[in-house]
């Protein structure tokens, strides 16, 4: 058998996930941004093996392992390189190719099936300018020019072969075909060979669908103005799965490099419609309800969504079902909004009667998780009457039991406990031995004292602005990099708790810079505060912007400054009335007036 051929390669570590690939063999716990575990190469106890998706690498500061996913495949399984390389491929359903092989192959066969959608996305781009039914019909829409070379959107024409002829000429390239979706196989039968397949898009609009990465992995095809199906998608492929895509996502990415929001609507033309007009956050689920693996990527890159449903009952209903998919996903740092269209409206057709001012306003007012979930279940229940309300706290019960522990769990229990009219505390006794309650024991309450606490950091003390800091820089160490020698040195004079921990920080990632978020744990494994970094790490906040993290900390490291500066200005006040003072104090007094007055006036 002939070698296989480096580009392969490098494809398939790119395609390949290290993280589902090893935690299909190793029980990985998340931390942070990263994955670690005990390792399975050695023998511990407590997980110094790490996994970065980032990086898709991993290493054990235990052992000293490391690699990638194929060396991970070939240590563990214990696989010779071409064994690796066939597994991981056979798990993403993609063919190992050869150079030279025996078998004379033509070269088109062994074209990535990327390629090939990429070939035909072009080739439906190009017949849309020499359709004018379909160019008006866009036109009519209000699609601009550059929004249709943006977004790609082409025309497939009115044939049952077109693309097969075109893209089909022997063959493996027909069951390439095939295996996109682009044509469809009949059944053997004893049908020609070459009338055993047909183009699945006839006669419709285009819209390429892309991965992150910018692929063409699917189409969706519209009917030029009326007719069944409307839409018409791509099936499930190998390189396709519909319920993990957003329509838009990449688009969005490349317009947008610090990425706040996502505006989440139900169609391709909404997406199209509001990137057009300037809302150029919007991604559409592909005629499915949003699934927990949308809500996973969506989270890794921004920490707000809104979700736009049409105003009709099958946008309400739609709402709903994402409310419910939502709720797992409900923790304190993440904003997860519901925007109701007014009735006969979508986005596509909202945005152009209106503008993106007004929309964007619509928008910025959107229903919190929390007060959609009251307001819909309020609605169902007589709040008035008591047995309005133990109706209400009824079918809370089960919304409420699927968030995560945590302060946001715990304020939505506050409010929920308003409506009905108990103390939080008597509501979650209630629920946890309602009769005919179902198996699934309800969460046990948190100690109240735990529940105090979670309630004073939410509020934000002092001791907070250290943490800020440490929590940006534990998941970012990279960031400490771009802290001036004027915001370092601004700690010195700080006696906020944990500072010494955050100063010890910020010195050795200025002097050894790291990486990734492993080599810091790793470097305090075992020593003071070690244990602290570990559990910031773990707590998942939504910290998923360099850049934005860079910037909070530094704000969080001039806040400290501020408020040393203050205090030793109080301090050296306090004892000017009881005597003088020195004259280094003198001049360490006018020193900070000096930076205080320099400040704009802070509040609180
Ligand atoms: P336009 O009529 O072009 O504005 O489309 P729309 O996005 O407003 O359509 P609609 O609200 O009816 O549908 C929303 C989304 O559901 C579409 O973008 C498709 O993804 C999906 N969808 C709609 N109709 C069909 C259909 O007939 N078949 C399939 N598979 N999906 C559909
Ligand atoms: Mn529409």
């Amino acid at each position: 058998m002939g070698r296989i051929p480096q580009h392969f390669i490098d494809e398939l570590i790119a395609r390949a996930d290290i993280v589902e690939v090893i935690g299909s063999r190793v029980q990985l716990k998340k931390a942070g941004r990263e994955w670690k575990a005990c390792c399975p190469f050695h023998n511990e106890k407590t997980p110094s093996f790490w996994v970065s998706p980032d990086k898709q690498f991993y290493h054990c500061f235990g052992c000293g392992k490391h690699g990638t996913v194929l060396g991970f495949l070939m240590d563990h399984d214990h696989l010779a390189f071409p064994e690796a390389v066939e597994e991981l491929a056979a798990r993403l359903g993609l063919e190992v190719p050869r150079e030279g092989g025996g078998e004379a192959v033509a070269p088109r066969a062994e074209e990535p099936l990327y390629e090939l959608m990429a070939r035909v996305a072009r080739y439906y781009a190009e017949c849309l300018g020499r359709e004018p039914r379909a160019r008006d019909y866009l036109a009519r829409r209000g699609l601009t020019a550059a929004t249709l070379e943006r977004f790609e959107i082409g025309y497939a024409v009115n044939s049952w072969n077109d693309v097969l002829k075109r893209f089909g000429g022997d063959d493996l390239a027909r069951r390439r075909l095939a295996e996109t979706g682009l044509v469809i196989e009949r059944e053997r039968s004893q049908t020609q060979f070459s009338e055993r397949h047909y183009d699945r898009f006839r006669d419709r609009i285009m819209f390429p669908i892309r991965d992150t990465r910018g692929r063409v992995i699917a189409f969706g095809g519209r009917v030029i103005d009326a007719g069944e199906p409307k839409y018409l998608n791509s099936p499930e492929t190998v390189l396709f799965h519909k319920g993990r895509e957003l329509y838009g996502l990449y688009e969005t990415r490349r317009a947008r490099s610090n990425l706040k929001r996502l505006v989440i609507v139900e169609g391709y033309m909404d997406a199209v419609r509001l990137h057009q007009e300037g809302i150029d956050y919007a991604v559409a689920t592909l005629g499915t309800a949003t699934t927990a693996e949308h809500f996973r990527r969506i989270f890794r890159l921004v920490s707000e969504v809104v979700f736009a449903f049409d105003g009709d009952r099958a946008g309400r209903a739609a709402a709903w079902r994402a409310l419910q998919q939502a709720l797992p996903e409900a923790r304190e740092g993440r904003q997860i909004r519901f925007l109701f269209l007014p009735d006969g409206h979508d986005p596509d057709t909202l945005i152009a009667a209106e503008g993106r001012e007004a929309f964007e306003a619509r928008l910025a007012g959107a229903l919190p998780l929390s007060e959609y979930l009251v307001r819909e279940l309020s609605e169902q229940s007589d709040l008035a009457h008591a047995d309005g309300r133990a109706r209400f706290a009824e079918s809370a019960r089960p919304l409420y039991q699927k968030l995560p522990a945590g302060v946001y769990r715990e304020l939505l229990l506050g409010r929920l406990a308003q409506v009905v009219g108990l103390g939080p505390e008597r509501l979650e006794e209630l629920w946890s031995k309602a009769p005919g309650a179902p198996a699934p024991a309800p969460a046990p309450a948190p100690p109240p004292t735990a529940r105090a606490g979670a309630r004073a950091r939410l509020s934000g003390g002092r001791g907070s602005l250290v943490r800020q800091a440490i929590v940006r820089l534990v998941h970012f160490p990279a960031i400490a990099a771009e802290v001036s020698p004027a915001e370092r040195s601004g700690l010195d004079a700080s006696e906020e708790a944990g500072i010494a921990l955050l100063r010890e920080l910020l010195d050795n990632l200025r002097e050894q810079p790291a990486q990734i978020s492993a080599q810091v744990i790793q470097r305090w494994a075992g020593r003071d505060g070690g244990e602290s970094l570990q559990k910031l790490l773990e707590r998942e906040e939504v910290i998923t912007d360099a850049a934005a993290a860079a910037g909070e900390l530094r704000a969080a490291l001039v806040k400290l400054a501020d408020l040393a500066a203050e205090r030793r200005l109080q301090a050296l006040e306090a004892k000017s009335r009881t005597g003088p003072l020195t004259s280094d104090e003198l001049k360490e007094f006018q020193r900070l007036m000096s930076i205080m007055s320099a400040r704009p006036a802070r509040h609180g």
